[in-house]
């Protein structure tokens, strides 16, 4: 992994800044996404928050390319995602999903579409996921937790810089979220570009620089994580914080 990353670290934040211009997005006539504009410049971690439901999965799918907006635009360093700029970015997904292979093989079979790896390397990531003993165990007899970890690891090979994750720690037990964090850090430390949605507010003042409050596909609030936590400048985000608020 170092070369690359010296490499990396050479290039910079070469995505940001990523903006969000009046983006609408709907779905069956239903809007999911509500003329969301924001401009996020910060090499520190950005947290997205919301409840259940508002559209969080659907924004990292819309920064991820996944889905297109119906109207507005996404902008990196002030273009359009083309295929060279979705190359420098990786997500991971809610649901897991992984291939009918071993843990080391779910790893190499990705690995080989780039470029081929040193087995060390390969090694070295599921290490750094606690995963190294269980590298030929079959994938799919993971837990849920460490099915996880293995996806992150996945989404690594590529040595993204700008990295996606969708409640990377929400089936972790707090030595695993305690493992993913310094990882988190440490891939923010070699210049990743961090975006993760997560439910655990204390989490969120650990890690996040800017935080992005979402609520019935509204951008709420965005705001330097102390300040959020201190002086929200929504009323929705204050009683998210304080437990009161429901979709
Ligand atoms: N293809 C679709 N058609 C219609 N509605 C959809 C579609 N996909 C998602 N939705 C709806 O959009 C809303 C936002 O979904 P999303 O998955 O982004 O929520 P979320 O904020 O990630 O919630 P959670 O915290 O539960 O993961 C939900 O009400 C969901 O039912
Ligand atoms: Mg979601």
């Amino acid at each position: 992994m170092s070369d690359a990353n010296v490499t990396k670290t050479q290039l910079g934040f070469n995505l940001l800044p990523i903006e969000l211009c009046s983006v609408f997005f709907q779905k069956s006539g239903v809007r999911l996404i509500d003329g969301v504009s924001v401009t996020l410049n910060s090499r520190g971690i950005t947290v997205i928050l919301g409840p259940n439901g508002a559209g969080k999965s659907i924004l990292l799918r819309l920064l991820h390319g996944l889905e297109t907006p119906n109207e507005g635009t996404v902008l990196f360093k002030g273009v359009v995602a083309d295929e060279t700029i979705k190359r420098k970015q990786a997500m991971v997904f809610q649901n897991a999903v992984l291939l009918r292979r071993s843990v080391m093989e779910n790893l190499s079979f990705v690995a080989n579409l780039y470029k081929p790896q040193q087995p060390s390397n390969l090694l070295e990531l599921l290490a750094e996921v606690g995963l190294a003993e269980k590298q030929h165990m079959p994938a799919r007899r993971l837990s849920g937790g460490e099915k996880q970890r293995l996806c992150l690891a996945r989404a690594l090979i590529s040595q993204p810089e700008l990295l996606l994750l969708d409640e990377p720690t929400a089936s972790l037990d707090p030595y695993s979220v305690q493992m993913i964090e310094t990882l988190l850090i440490k891939l923010q430390h070699q210049n990743t570009k961090i975006i993760f949605i997560t439910h655990d507010l204390n989490q969120s003042r650990r890690l996040a620089e800017d935080i992005l409050f979402i609520y019935k596909g509204r951008l709420e609030a965005f705001q330097p994580a102390d300040s959020l936590f201190e002086k929200p400048d929504s009323e929705f985000a204050k009683a998210f914080i304080e437990g009161r608020l429901i979709f």
